[in-house]
């Protein structure tokens, strides 16, 4: 049973907005998507009628391009930290809740303990920083926010980590992938089911920041192994280190979230990271 909420997404051309979308049709909700070219968060007048035609704002639109982000500094903070900070002060005028996803590279991932929400902070590239920038914006405005820090997502729409291997195993009979990178594949659908029951509380709307990744952690290697021994690819996949990949970008190598907050506020546990990959394996 759904109420008549109306439900707006900014970004829902991405990877987990389509999912998000699609879940929230699914379940009944009156969904509106909003995206580039036609919709732009950093255009005020756009993202003031998108917050006060809404009864409940989602915010899925980032920008993602880790690597790019190096260089193009002012338009990541533009679009993940200031377009952040305006929606959270149009959501405040209006009382509008808003749910904002957010990432695991606000942390460094230094250490080996999985990351609770209490955590400090402390981004180690642009992305990261931008994004850091947005949650803090957010809180400031005052508005009512749940925001939700996901990592490792993967999804249909766009591409991911799993997708680009397979891109590359069609040139290569072996790859290396680092072992040093530790977290939790977590499906885009799974990460919009939680959505859509945080939605449907009774309770008052969670505010606050909460980790969400499925349970259980594995390596990038690992990660990729199940991958493709579940596909029966003969790629042979060998194990190194991220200081073999050189990237504009740094990333955490550790990005293990506790999820025990989320988990009590959903009222299960989230599901362990090898069925939801398997299922989405099922259907490449
Ligand atoms: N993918 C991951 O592993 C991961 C991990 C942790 C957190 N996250 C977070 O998850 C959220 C969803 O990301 P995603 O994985 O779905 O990435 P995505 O596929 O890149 O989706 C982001 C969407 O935002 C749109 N967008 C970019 N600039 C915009 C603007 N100025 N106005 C309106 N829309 C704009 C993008 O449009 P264009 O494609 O046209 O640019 C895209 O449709 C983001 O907050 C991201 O930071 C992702």
């Amino acid at each position: 049973m759904t109420d008549n909420k109306k439900i707006v997404v900014l970004g829902a051309g991405g990877m987990l907005g389509t999912d998000l979308r699609k879940t929230l049709e699914q379940r009944g909700y009156q969904a509106v998507g909003l995206d580039l070219p036609e919709f732009d968060i950093c255009d005020a007048g756009q993202l003031k009628v998108a917050v006060d035609t809404a009864d409940i704002l989602i915010n899925c639109a980032a920008y993602t391009n880790v690597e790019k982000a190096e260089t193009d500094e002012r338009i990541a903070y533009k679009v993940n930290a200031d377009a952040v900070g305006m929606l959270g002060e149009f959501a405040c005028e209006k009382n509008i809740p808003v749910i904002h996803i957010s990432t695991d590279f606000v942390f460094d991932g230094e250490g080996d303990r999985p990351y609770t929400e209490e955590d400090s902070t402390n981004a180690i590239s642009v992305y990261g920083a931008s994004k850091l920038a947005g949650e803090q914006k957010l809180i400031e405005s005052g508005a009512r926010a749940c925001i939700i820090r996901v990592q490792w997502t993967y999804g249909h729409a766009g591409t991911n980590f799993i997708k680009k291997l397979f891109e590359f195993a069609q040139t290569r009979d072996t790859l290396k992938v680092v072992d040093d990178q530790v977290g939790a594949p977590t499906a885009t659908v799974e990460v919009s089911a939680a959505i859509c029951r945080i939605i449907a509380i009774d309770a008052e709307f969670p505010v606050g920041i909460f980790h969400f990744a499925a349970g259980g952690y594995v390596s990038r290697y690992e990660m990729a192994k199940f991958a493709f021994e579940k596909k029966g690819m003969t790629t042979v996949i060998n194990p190194c280190k991220s200081d073999e990949f050189p990237t504009a970008a740094a990333r955490p190598l550790n990005s293990r979230f506790d999820c025990t907050k989320i988990e009590r506020l959903l009222g299960e546990k989230i599901k362990a990271w090898p069925e939801p990959l398997e299922e989405f394996l099922d259907q490449l």
